[in-house]
């Protein structure tokens, strides 16, 4: 007997657990109205200068290593903020890497996670990646998964340059991500 009662215990209380999870599932499912939520940010991306936050880091030898030549590898540290304004507060940054994937040039791989550091966010990243037809202006790439807040993310978000200063060489691009109902 006295092996069997902490397991019949421990089963209630498993079963138990089990029901009340279930139910707290099943009432955050229903109450939710949308099954999407959408966020808007803006990445800053100054490609030369002393405050370039986009630099080549590896390429093919003997190539000239661009966004138009295939095996060129960039790493991107770009800050987010909320607005297009470069001056606008800062909610986070773009941390990641952007590979030319074709042999044309036309496509690059990107690897992004946002990390955020703003009050509602802070602590949590949301993971971004994909193939970017970067001559098109709309780019769409997948949300693959996120942290803290954005535990298991899933959905989309889209790329648009909204601005180019060629002699800054200032980019300013917005992301607008799309999540599927149960992710924040
Ligand atoms: C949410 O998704 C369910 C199942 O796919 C669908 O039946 C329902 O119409 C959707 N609700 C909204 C508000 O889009
Ligand atoms: C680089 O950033 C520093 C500090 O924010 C600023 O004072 C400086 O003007 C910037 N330089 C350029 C070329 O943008
Ligand atoms: C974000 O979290 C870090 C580490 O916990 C903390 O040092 C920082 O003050 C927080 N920032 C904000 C804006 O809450």
């Amino acid at each position: 007997m006295a092996p069997i009662k902490p397991f019949s215990i421990t089963t209630s209380l498993l079963m138990m657990i089990f029901i009340i999870t279930t139910m707290t599932v099943i009432s955050q499912t229903s109450s939710k109205q949308s099954n999407q939520s959408t966020l808007v940010f803006y990445l800053h991306d100054v490609a030369n200068g002393p405050n370039a936050t986009v630099a080549q880091i590896i390429g093919i030898n003997g190539k000239v290593w661009s966004y138009h030549t295939w095996g060129t590898l960039f790493m991107v540290d770009d800050p987010i903020t909320l607005t297009p304004d470069q001056y606008a507060v800062q909610v986070g940054r773009a941390q990641g890497t952007i590979s030319v994937a074709s042999l044309d040039g036309s496509n690059v791989i990107i690897v992004l996670s946002l990390v955020f550091n703003n009050v509602q966010y802070n602590g949590s990243t949301l993971e971004i990646q994909g193939a970017s037809r970067q001559r098109e202006n709309y780019r769409e790439l997948t949300v693959v998964s996120g942290t803290g807040r954005f535990r298991f993310a899933k959905g989309y978000v889209v790329f648009e340059t909204v601005s180019y200063e060629p002699t800054t060489t200032r980019a300013v691009i917005r992301l607008t991500v799309t999540l599927s109902q149960n992710n924040i």
